[in-house]
């Protein structure tokens, strides 16, 4: 079996600590453990939602593609790879995020 490399990426301010999995964005590795992120089109690139701050690991973070360049822009940030969107966004190493909103899905 082959071990799957994870990276770990913290969320401020609710202290969340992410497992993401190579080659996995950081909004469907939240909700794959369980997590709300805030979002409306579901992980697609176009709300804009899930959109985050890199405080930490900008050099793990995967280049901002055409889509979430647009979407930055959209939210008028800049592109500077520090306002990155979660569901657009792999990951290397360990990096820590600011994103309000982020909570563990209440089982009914
Ligand atoms: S979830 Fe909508 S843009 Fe990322």
């Amino acid at each position: 079996m082959d071990e799957q490399v994870t990276h770990r990426v913290a969320v401020r301010p609710s202290g969340v600590e992410l497992e993401v999995l190579d080659g996995e964005d950081l909004f469907t590795a939240a909700r794959r453990l369980g997590y709300r992120w805030p979002t409306v089109c579901g992980g697609k690139g176009t709300c804009r939602t899930c959109f985050v701050q890199v405080e930490e690991g900008a050099e793990n973070c995967s280049p901002v593609g055409p889509l979430e360049r647009e979407g930055i822009e959209a939210l008028r940030k800049p592109v500077d790879g520090l306002t990155r969107l979660a569901c657009r966004l792999l990951v290397e190493g360990p990096v820590t995020v600011t994103k309000r909103g982020v909570r563990r899905r209440v089982q009914e």
